[in-house]
């Protein structure tokens, strides 16, 4: 059995989604959740984007023993060695400079002839490799290059001291077979294709990401580099945590072995939604909240009877639990302590872990059953981190009347000083945020606001984003609470404060 590499690129890729932007403290939580699920390779971003990006990658660098941390860096040397800095601390490093190579991108984005390129990305390798003895290459748009040109920059590139040649379907565009195909010739054609590892980069555009970084595997590929929750530009980049199980689930076809805890896939996922603010659609593979409900009495029968007849894969094997929390009122800190441990979530703080149980209490008094969505939920409001919180939420009022124009009254905390404002929306929610922004003049424009339920039932709570963009730089909000204008007004006080907070900026920014 053969060894696939898990590349995890959540923190570089994924963070490319509009308003993932992570900051440092986020990011290390988040390498450590991919070290303890067993991932390979950390990509923790992008070195030369920003200085918040390059101590970000450092900081992760610094904690993370066992899995190889990497940074990604254009075929430039400011940039790789920006990431050759950043990763120095690392018990195992990696640079990954990239180049593109496909015509549109030379001739429009790079404006540089073939032989240039070629040029580039040789010196690019021998740079990262005077730095660092992990050096990934990879050919921006090579879905998109010329066969006889690709192998002539990979040839080149292998000769010159990379380790890993990533070919990446960078605009979603291939097809499985297609894509297997393109690694099978780049494999018999390239005279030292042997020397290297092969690696897949797959985008979501046409929603074969997945599907066509497991041709690659199947037609040599030992490294799949993907995003949890499929979080990435535009459609996303392949999931990891379908090909991960996809690979466990038909081991009998793939013949390749991962190293991954697959129970630490459903608290990876809920710990990176929380931080990017992308909450997780109810069907997505694995990670979704119905990926092991079964509905019809027909399936429910059958699983009743043997669960195999209706499930591939067992929900506990990849994290799910389904223990209602017996806690209540009277309950204690460390019961609930204990809880969010078996659930993955490590607060930072004794601060945080008070706030959280505040929280808690207040719920259990709303709420007769506690599951461990409303945990997840609760943690991932904004009062468990008042550290950074410019604005809070002090008291909301709203009011509906058939025939009324809606109306809210709203008292927040800016920098512990109380403001009062009120207005009229179309909806109790819409009054909300006009009364916000009579107290906070924040000129940001909402781009999303949505709503989902936590679990089932009228009394769930609502967990609602809110992205708000301002001069480029687009932030989400989360919030949650059984009473989902409220919520509302957390999660738009939620991503007022990330605005505010200067160390998120957009990753990329001015690249
Ligand atoms: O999609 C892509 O081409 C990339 C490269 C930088 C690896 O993300
Ligand atoms: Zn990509």
């Amino acid at each position: 059995m053969d060894n696939l590499i898990i590349f995890d690129t959540t923190m570089r890729d994924g963070e490319q989604s509009p308003g993932a932007s992570m900051t440092k403290d986020e990011k290390v939580r988040i390498g450590k959740q991919l070290e303890k699920m067993r991932v390979d390779v950390i990509e923790a971003g992008f070195a030369a984007a920003s200085p918040g990006d390059f101590d970000a990658i450092h900081a992760v660098a610094s904690v993370i023993k066992d899995s190889i941390v990497c940074s990604l860096a254009r075929a430039q040397v400011g940039d790789i060695q920006k990431a050759g800095d950043a990763i120095k601390p690392a018990a195992r490093g990696r640079i990954h400079t990239f180049i593109a190579t496909s015509p549109i991108h030379m001739q429009h984005k790079l404006r540089m002839t073939p032989d240039q390129v070629l040029v580039a990305a040789v010196d690019a390798v021998k740079f990262a490799r005077s730095l660092c003895d992990d050096v990934e290459f990879s050919a921006e748009d090579a879905v998109r290059s010329d066969m006889d040109f690709l192998c002539r920059v990979f040839e080149a590139v292998i000769k010159a001291g990379a380790k890993t040649i990533n070919v990446p379907d960078t605009v979603g565009y291939s097809t499985p077979e297609l894509w297997a195909e393109r690694f099978r010739t780049l494999m018999e054609r390239i005279p030292n294709a042997d020397k290297v590892v092969w690696s897949t980069h797959c985008h979501n555009d046409l929603g074969m990401a997945v599907a066509n970084s497991l041709a690659a595997v199947k037609a040599g590929a030992r490294q799949v580099e993907c995003t949890i929750n499929g979080l990435g530009e535009r459609a996303g980049n392949a999931a990891l945590e379908e090909i991960v199980m996809a690979l466990r689930t038909r081991k009998d076809y793939f013949n390749v072995e991962t190293r991954i805890d697959a129970t630490q896939i459903v608290p990876a996922s809920k710990l990176v939604s929380t931080i990017t603010g992308y909450p997780v659609q109810p069907n997505k593979a694995v990670v979704g909240a119905n990926a092991f409900a079964h509905e019809s009495g027909i399936h429910q029968d059958g699983v009743l009877k043997h669960r195999e007849t209706y499930e591939i894969m067992r929900a506990q094997d990849v994290g799910w639990h389904n223990n209602r929390l017996s806690l209540g009122k009277l309950s204690g800190r460390s019961a609930f302590r204990d809880r969010l441990k078996t659930l993955g979530i490590e607060l930072e703080s004794e601060v945080a872990l008070n706030a959280a149980f505040r929280k808690f209490k207040e719920l259990a008094d709303k709420k007769q059953e506690i599951f461990d969505e409303d945990i997840q939920a609760l943690v991932s409001d904004e009062a468990v981190t008042p550290e950074i919180e410019q604005f809070s939420l002090v008291a909301l009022t709203a009011h509906t009347e058939t025939g009324e124009k809606p109306f809210a009254r709203i008292v927040i905390a800016d920098h512990g000083k109380e403001k009062i404002s009120e207005a009229k929306g179309a909806g109790p929610v819409d009054a909300t945020f006009r009364a916000l922004e009579i107290i906070v003049n924040s000129g940001a424009e909402l781009q999303l606001y949505s709503v989902n339920n936590v679990t089932e039932g009228t009394d769930s709570q609502g967990e609602v984003t809110v992205r708000l963009s301002r001069a480029g730089r687009v932030v989400n909000g989360i919030g949650s609470d059984t009473d989902i204008v409220i919520a509302s007004a957390k999660a738009y006080l939620n991503a007022l404060n990330k605005m505010a907070h200067g160390e998120r900026m957009n990753p990329q920014m001015g690249d």
